[in-house]
């Protein structure tokens, strides 16, 4: 009798199992890519209060700073591990003439940033105050030239300066303003936005121009540039089959950039950042989800053109793009970040980690102040946003093998609409710990997952965190205290080599496992 009622509970573990709704099966046994670790990137522009107040308060302020740096941004920003940083721009850097920001803070000539607020930038967080931070994060440059405004000359010199050991005259200018070894910089951008604020050129126009200043980007000792092109736009297929076709692939540039901002209503009126109904949360989840068409779609004419995957596609801006927070000014792009904005940074990291064959680096706009940010700031403090605890609970799929995953998943419904309410990314670290990211866009139900981890024969779940809040609009702010952080998460049953875990309503939740005996 014992023996009968064991055989029907197995039996009917394994049929609630093989017939789940929903189910992650995740093939441990066969990773082979890697999921690059600059995936996690950044993008900091000289836009409002990004560079200013956000990073450069200057040496004699009185919020603490380590040569003109904040330190309290500087130390949230290393807690994400971030890879890279992209800068000056955006729009700014087809307009920006890197020798106005070298030398003497006080003899720096002004100008215009006529793309964001018309304000005066004096030029006092140039070269060398870049490098620095991203000497003090640990983190790559990625710099992006101007090809829309400058000369190749221009952008010649500018990568003398920064990678030459030769005796140059662009050596002996960096070694006068103070810094004797070169900075072997490696990622360099060939123009932004090429289509747009970048020089309004035609795919054909700019992959001539990008090419002629290709030529002159030149490499100086053992560094070796990556050279990224300035991409398409969205869904223009034709301006990426025009620079993989015409544009000396894997020569003149070793990375293609794509630009994809998530907007909930539409460029005029794009919604509150805190003040949404479901409707437009659904919206703002289905417009992310774009992002899996537009990736399968670029790839698929990268992969005709390179089909040794040489060149990398470089989604080096993304992110939700809302309103303006009333009463602040509308060129500086100053907005909140809710939990809603969490999900839309998980939902777009799963899909960069999905195609980790050809993305190789992405940054997200712009972690200080300004669009989808990681942190906030106000005089002396500072808000660590629902989106830094996001890039927070993801470091552990830095650098590690992409597990593929199938996930099978319920439907969340607004109207007569539908999406996935789950999406996942799994991956193995080089100590040989298997996590899976799960998010359950679903704003009001929790699903209940199994997890199927194929070619281990048992799984054993170490520790988990979680992140949530009580509404899908609830945020971080100055002076309260934190409505979304990363808690831990325990709810996770084990057997043999599967998992049960119910994902809370509006969540995302990371299992550690590990490979039992
Ligand atoms: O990130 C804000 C702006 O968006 C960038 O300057 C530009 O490249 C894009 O249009």
């Amino acid at each position: 009798m014992k023996s009968i009622t064991s055989l029907l509970v197995i039996l009917l573990i394994t049929f609630t199992f093989a017939f789940a709704q929903n189910k992650i099966v995740v093939n441990a046994d066969l990773g082979k890519e890697t999921i690059n670790r600059h995936i996690y990137g950044h993008f900091s522009e000289h836009l409002g209060r990004c560079i200013y107040e956000g990073y450069w308060v200057g040496e004699d302020s009185e919020i603490p700073n380590t040569q003109g740096i904040r330190n309290d941004v500087v130390d949230a920003l290393k807690e994400l591990g971030i890879p890279n940083l992209r800068w000056p721009g955006g729009c700014f850097a087809d307009e920006y003439h890197w020798k106005e920001g070298i030398g003497p803070r006080n003899e720096r000539p002004t100008m215009i940033n006529t793309h964001w607020g018309g304000v005066t930038e004096d030029n006092s967080f140039g070269t060398h105050e870049f490098l620095e931070l991203c000497n003090q994060l640990d983190c790559e440059p990625v710099i992006c030239g101007n090809l829309g405004s400058g000369s190749v000359r221009e952008m010649s010199q500018w990568v003398e300066y920064l990678n030459s050991d030769n005796v140059s005259p662009m050596t002996e200018l960096r070694k006068l303003n103070g810094r004797d070894e070169p900075w072997n910089v490696k990622y360099w951008g060939l123009g932004n936005e090429n289509w747009g604020c970048g020089g309004n050129m035609t795919a054909e126009y700019y992959t001539n121009e990008m090419r002629r200043y290709s030529t002159y980007t030149k490499n100086y000792g053992r560094n070796r540039l990556y050279k990224i092109a300035g991409g398409p736009n969205s869904s223009d297929y034709h301006w990426m089959e025009t620079l993989m076709k015409h544009g000396n692939p894997g020569r003149s540039f070793q990375g293609v950039s794509l630009h994809y901002y998530t907007v909930c209503n539409n460029w005029r009126n794009k919604g509150s950042a805190t003040q949404f109904n479901e409707e437009e949360y659904f919206t703002t989840i289905k417009k992310t989800l774009f992002m899996d068409e537009l990736l399968e779609k670029h790839i698929r004419i990268m992969d005709k053109y390179d089909p040794r995957n040489r060149v990398g596609l470089i989604v080096d801006e993304w992110g939700n793009w809302h309103d303006v927070e009333p009463g602040t000014n509308p060129g500086f792009l100053y907005q909140q970040n809710t939990l809603r904005d969490a999900m839309v940074a998980s939902l777009n990291l799963d899909l960069f980690n999905k195609y980790a064959r050809r993305v190789k680096m992405a940054n997200i706009a712009q972690t200080v102040n300004v669009l989808q940010a990681m942190i906030l700031t106000k005089d002396d403090q500072i808000v660590k946003t629902p989106s830094f605890y996001v890039f927070k609970m993801y470091k552990v799929h830095h650098d590690a093998t992409l597990l593929p995953a199938n996930v099978i998943s319920e439907e969340y419904t607004n109207g007569d609409e539908s999406v996935p309410a789950l999406s996942a990314s799994a991956s193995k670290d080089a100590k040989g710990k298997i996590h899976i990211t799960i998010t359950n866009v679903n704003p009001s139900e929790e699903v209940l997952v199994f997890c199927d981890i194929r070619g281990v024969e048992k799984i054993n779940f170490d520790k988990g965190s979680i992140i949530t809040g009580k509404q899908i609009n609830s945020y971080n702010d100055f002076g309260k205290e934190e409505e979304v952080t990363l808690n831990e998460f325990s709810d996770a049953k084990t057997k043999g080599n599967t998992i049960e875990v119910k994902i809370p309503a509006k969540s995302i939740v990371m299992l550690e496992l590990n490979e039992g005996s």
